[in-house]
């Protein structure tokens, strides 16, 4: 009997034969190298993979995931992500696209004890207390929950222009930063427009003199 694990590499026998079968060029093509004009900073979540929900195909995404689509300034792993794509393959927009019903967002608006989990929730409880009189207002907790999802993507976009990385590129040529939120629920991408694209709207003791 196959394995559960076993059906991913007979899927994957299939897929290849898919490509190929649709254009005998695809791997050839892709062994080239990449040049991919995003960067998508996305959620874990299994349900929102960043190829798929977009409609793109190898190579035109280089992407980045975590619990809740986090840009946090410490965090080496995303910022050495950000460096390679803005700096070495210069892609033109960077999106974070959180997505409704994100349980690390749930998880970060409740009390609970979710043990080393904490220290990642305490980023997302930040961008809550920030917010803390909007979101109380709101007595529906799915509406407050959904309200929260889409501040917590854009104050990550506002991380990303707050990095140095980002600021540099300024300096030289276009980069745009987008907000989006996914709706698990019927597949939808909903631009949240805090388009960033210059250093004019980043808060001024944020600014480098690069
Ligand atoms: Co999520």
């Amino acid at each position: 009997m196959q394995k559960t694990y076993e059906r991913l590499l007979t899927g994957n026998k299939e897929w290849a034969k898919n490509k190929l079968k649709d254009n005998p060029d695809f791997f050839k093509t892709l062994k080239l190298g990449q040049n991919p004009e995003y960067l998508w900073i996305g959620c874990s979540d299994s349900r929102v993979p960043a190829n798929e929900i977009t409609n793109t195909m190898s190579g035109e995404i280089f992407v980045h995931r975590n619990i809740a689509n986090m840009v946090v300034h410490t965090d080496m792993n995303l910022l050495s992500v950000l460096y390679y794509a803005v700096e070495v393959l210069q892609v033109k927009h960077v999106i974070v696209c959180g997505h409704y019903g994100c349980g690390g967002v749930l998880a970060a608006m409740e009390n609970k004890d979710h043990g080393f989990v904490n220290n990642w929730l305490r980023n997302i409880k930040e961008v809550y207390n920030k917010h803390h009189k909007e979101l109380e207002a709101m007595t529906d907790f799915t509406a407050r929950s959904n309200r929260m999802v889409e501040l917590n993507v854009i104050e990550q976009v506002h991380n990303l222009a707050k990095t140095r990385i980002v600021q540099k590129q300024w300096k030289s040529r276009q980069l745009e930063i987008h907000g989006w939120v996914y709706g698990v629920d019927d597949g939808m991408i909903k631009d949240l427009n805090v388009s960033y694209s210059d250093i004019q709207n980043v808060e001024p003791i944020f600014r480098y003199d690069i």
